[in-house]
């Protein structure tokens, strides 16, 4: 297995020197190492500072004691002192050598696995039934596929579950609809989701359809057979659309990864009678609540959860406290991850709180929102269609492919076939990318002009460096992976890049944060592109050996390129 990340590999050589020079003990990451974006110097060590004050001594005092006893000769040059007392540390290139060619062997690129893996059950798609998806399902499935790669190639046991809506009031609106429609004609989403505004006109204008809704919800609610199967019609029509739409998109989630709303339908009365005996409950308004500590409006009043509705029906918020239940106490899942919208972030806070008061969510069991922000027109706006309708999902992408197959065919000399086949990894690829790329907590504008961009930090200027790279190892023939040696300062540059992979991965993976890869992705490309223009490599001129070693590097850059991209969910079509 590689090394890892060499600023904690630095990490611990500091925290043995320490121990050693001084009798102090710390952990490699608080050997604070980091790389360093002065010029000559590769990585900095700011241990001596911090430590400065505790230990009453000098920082420059303390940092001569830890380079005095600093075992890393393999690693790194001696280390000079810098400043009131930073630890200057410059990689050794013999060492930097021997890495690129050993991790161009290495299918991980460096990588470790988690020391102590988690058993990690990450919510989201999430979708509703007989309703379009829209773009906010979009964001948590680009989002969510992401960070279970991540996770997954961490070594972590990751379970997706799809939390479909799929139960609850409109439901019983819905069937009463189905009821009176044409049965004889399927029906396709996109009537579904015509179908669904129907329905819900019906229901606010016609006071006899409205009570006949809320009877068919009782009816539905307590197992009746008729009614289940016209129910089950909707769930499968709307699942086979949303199976299309995780097909184009290249997300991992499978029907069995469903785990509605309603599958956690004959625990929730567990549920209320468990949060009743714990003494949780409170009746307010005629509704069953939960009141959990910390709670309150503007005003200070506490915030209720509605575990049981006035009318006896269950909810959202009951549904969510019995997927803890579930997840943690039937299926022994130590995190829970929930890839939703930030607006739904008091929701989560208030499920969780009362989850801990229950005794569901214990020491050691960690449970989060992983929020993201909202999609933007392009106008600043919340998305809307000019029929003032919100946007389709499908539209988007085809939208997007449509473009990206006007970019490729400038570009490209490839068949007609296989050029659709890369407009599509393009273009799905650019829409990911563009999610995936900033920061998922900020709104972000949904502009295919800019996803689309060959320049900047986009999905197609990385594919298209991919792309490049793999065209001029074609052109140079399959060269054995050859020795590589560092000559020209581009080089030594885009080794210093390559090497953070396994930096990028680990802090990607548990912040949640896909960006951070991204960026990490995007300074590899541009350290390639300054590397290719100063380091010739298939010119006439250039030495066998260098050119080997360069080719080598190209193709390590290559490489980090794809599994990059792959632990994005985005391809890096090799001809484009
Ligand atoms: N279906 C919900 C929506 O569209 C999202 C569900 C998120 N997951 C959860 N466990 N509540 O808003």
């Amino acid at each position: 297995m590689g090394i890892g990340d060499v600023a904690v590999e630095l990490g611990h050589r500091v925290a043995s020197a320490l121990k050693t020079a001084l009798d102090v003990d710390i952990t490699p990451a608080e050997a604070l190492v980091h790389p360093s974006s002065r010029a000559g110097v590769d990585y900095q060590c700011d241990v001596a500072m911090g430590l400065g004050k505790k230990l009453g001594r000098p920082p420059r005092e303390i940092a001569a004691a830890v380079a005095e006893q600093l075992k890393a000769g393999d690693l790194i040059e001696k280390p000079e002192i810098a400043g009131p007392g930073f630890l200057n540390l410059v990689l050794r290139d013999g060492w930097l050598e021997e890495q690129a060619v050993a991790l161009l062997d290495d299918a991980r690129l460096g990588a470790t696995t988690a020391e102590t893996p988690r058993r990690i059950a990450i919510d989201y798609g999430s979708p509703n039934v007989a309703k379009e998806m829209h773009v906010g399902h979009l964001r948590s499935s680009i989002i969510g596929d992401a960070i279970a790669r991540l996770l997954r190639f961490q070594g972590h046991e990751v379970i997706p579950h799809n939390h479909l809506g799929d139960w609850g009031t409109p439901f019983g609106m819905l069937i009463e609809h189905l009821l009176g429609a044409d049965t004889t004609t399927e029906y396709r989403i996109g009537d579904l989701n015509s179908f669904y505004q129907a329905a819900r006109a019906r229901f606010d204008s016609d006071p006899a359809f409205a009570e006949r809704s809320r009877k068919r919800v009782v009816l539905l609610q307590s197992g009746d057979e008729p009614t289940l199967e016209l129910w089950r019609k909707l769930v499968a029509e709307s699942t086979r659309y949303f199976e299309q739409v995780y097909d184009l998109l290249g997300i991992g989630l499978r029907p069995e990864d469903i785990y509605g709303e309603s599958f956690y339908n004959p625990f929730l009365g567990e549920v209320l009678t468990e949060l009743e005996s714990a003494g949780l409950t409170e009746i307010s308004d005629g509704a069953v609540c939960v009141f959990p500590p910390g709670f309150t409006n503007r005003e200070g009043d506490r915030l209720p959860l509605i575990v049981r509705k006035r009318d006896g029906g269950y909810g959202y918020a009951i549904t969510d406290l019995a997927t803890v239940r579930y997840w943690t106490a039937e299926r022994g899942a130590t995190d829970l991850l929930y890839v939703v919208g930030t607006p739904q972030a008091q929701h989560f806070a208030m499920v969780f709180a009362t989850c801990r008061q229950a005794g569901w969510l214990t020491e050691g069991l960690h449970a989060e929102l992983v929020g993201f922000g909202t999609i933007l027109g392009e106008d600043g706006k919340t998305m809307r269609s000019r029929a003032g309708k919100s946007v389709k999902l499908v539209d988007l992408l085809t939208e997007a492919v449509d473009r990206a197959a006007t970019i490729v065919a400038e570009r490209s000399e490839l068949s007609a076939d296989e050029q659709a086949d890369v407009a599509r990894a393009v273009g799905i690829g650019s829409v990911k990318y563009a999610d995936l790329s900033s920061d998922r907590e900020r709104d972000y504008s949904f502009d295919l002009e800019r996803m689309l961009g060959t320049e900047g930090n986009t999905g197609v200027y990385l594919q298209y460096a991919n792309a490049r790279i793999q065209s001029i190892l074609r052109k140079a023939g399959d060269a054995a992976t050859a020795e590589v040696r560092l000559i020209a300062p581009a080089e030594r540059d885009l080794l210093l890049t390559l090497i953070r992979f396994p930096a990028a991965v680990s802090s990607a993976g548990e912040t949640h944060a896909p960006h951070k890869l991204c960026t990490f992705l995007y300074e590899t490309a541009t350290a390639f592109s300054r590397f290719y223009e100063q380091c010739p490599i298939l010119k006439d001129d250039v030495p066998a050996d260098v050119r080997a070693s360069r080719l080598a590097l190209a193709r390590l850059t290559s490489n980090t390129l794809t599994l990059g991209l792959s632990l994005l969910g985005i391809e890096a079509p090799s001809p484009m």
